[in-house]
């Protein structure tokens, strides 16, 4: 999607210097700050300082990271290697950064699956004849994985996207006026790598001259949907209003609001919903006033081994995001709101019963039921 009428991705190789770059979110929408990423650690750093966020980016920047650790470890050990990386300890630090999205724990077992030699183990060339050519292979092998696990979360993102315009396509059929779409926190192009999940059917729709405006819910603490959702539509060129997160409800009350679109960070198998503090109020709200209210899920967020909502661990993070908000003067800064001595709570997730979503627009269709 454009920034200053130029195509960006999230996340990206450059080839010519063999460098994983990103955008830093945590800069956005102040500044469009470009980062490289050239270690196991810089991988942890940026999903866990949420440089990157949104499930389907932590799962494809935990790829790069997987490959990153892979190419460390054997160029630490230099050409005449005998032992490989600890694949266990790559995959255990990129586990622990963030718990609530389960896109981090699918791209690592495809990493893992896909590679030849998955276990924390010395080889020895009767285990494997090829050796010593098979290290660089290795690295090879893990950088062609996570570069596949980038552009399939895209080709999911335009899949769902379709699917989703269909649906935009048949209000718009029906009322012949600007269809209006609320959305929570960010599950546009910046939480995935292109496109998005939530925001891809409505830049599909935009870019078809179907007339849409988006409803921007700010989700407090972080503010992502002020930072992140509204730069990214209205650097694209889509209408879009921001609003306090309680606002919502009264929209819904008085017609403002034809659907309801999230993204999600797990769907569990019975069809329960973690996705962004607050999305459940929205879905209770939607219900109330019989709005249809989507979940985009590309099956990456899929978790079919965790059986409800209850299942899924809720990240709680630091209280100072809370307690404070970030302002930008030539740099970051951040403000106390609350008085001295007053501690917070903050949950990043809750948990959207599976009843109150009316369909799930996924890479293979919209469904009323998860798979
Ligand atoms: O805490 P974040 O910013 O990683 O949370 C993002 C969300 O909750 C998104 O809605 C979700 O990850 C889906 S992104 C396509």
């Amino acid at each position: 999607m454009n920034i200053n009428n130029l195509p960006h991705t999230s996340i990206w190789y450059d080839e010519t210097d063999n460098t994983i770059r990103y955008i830093d979110q945590t800069f956005l929408p102040w500044e469009l700050k470009i980062r490289e990423l050239r270690t196991l650690d810089d991988a942890v750093r940026a999903i866990e300082n949420m440089e990157v966020r949104g499930a389907p980016l932590i799962g494809v920047t935990a790829a790069f990271g997987y490959y990153l650790g892979i190419r460390e470890g054997i160029s630490d050990a230099g050409s005449d290697a005998r032992v490989t990386p600890s694949d266990a300890l790559i995959v255990d630090r990129l586990l622990a950064t963030r718990p609530t999205a389960v896109n981090l724990k699918w791209a690592l077992n495809k990493m893992q699956n896909n590679a030849p030699e998955s276990q924390n183990h010395r080889i020895t060339e009767s285990q494997n004849p090829q050796f010593p050519e098979s290290p660089n292979h290795r690295i090879t092998e893990s950088l062609n994985n996570s570069l596949l696990i980038r552009e399939q979360e895209i080709s999911r993102s335009l899949a769902i996207g379709g699917y989703g315009l269909d649906l935009i396509k048949q209000k718009f059929a029906e009322t012949k006026k600007t269809v209006n779409i609320l959305t929570h926190c960010n599950a546009g192009w910046l939480a995935t790598v292109d496109y998005g999940t939530a925001l891809a059917p409505i830049y599909l729709a935009h870019n078809a001259g179907i007339p849409v405006h988006v409803w921007v819910d700010e989700t407090r603490p972080r503010l992502q949907g002020a930072k992140l959702t509204a730069y990214e539509l209205s650097q694209h060129g889509v209408p879009c209003t921001l609003i306090a997160d309680n606002t919502g409800g009264h929209l819904m009350q008085n017609n403002m609001v034809d659907m309801v679109i999230v993204g999600t960070d797990r769907v569990a198998a019975n069809g329960d919903v973690a996705n962004k503090i607050g999305t459940y109020l929205k879905a209770l709200a939607a219900k109330d006033n019989n709005i249809p209210f989507y979940v985009a899920m590309p099956m990456s967020s899929y978790d079919a081994n965790t059986k409800t909502g209850a299942d899924i661990p809720i990240e709680e993070r630091s209280e100072e995001e809370v307690l404070g908000i970030e302002s930008w003067d030539s740099g970051m800064s951040v403000v106390r709101i609350a008085p001295e001595g007053v501690r917070a709570a903050n949950y990043g997730f809750d948990i959207t019963p599976a009843h109150l979503v009316t369909a799930f627009i996924t890479e293979d269709g919209v469904k009323n039921t998860v798979p």
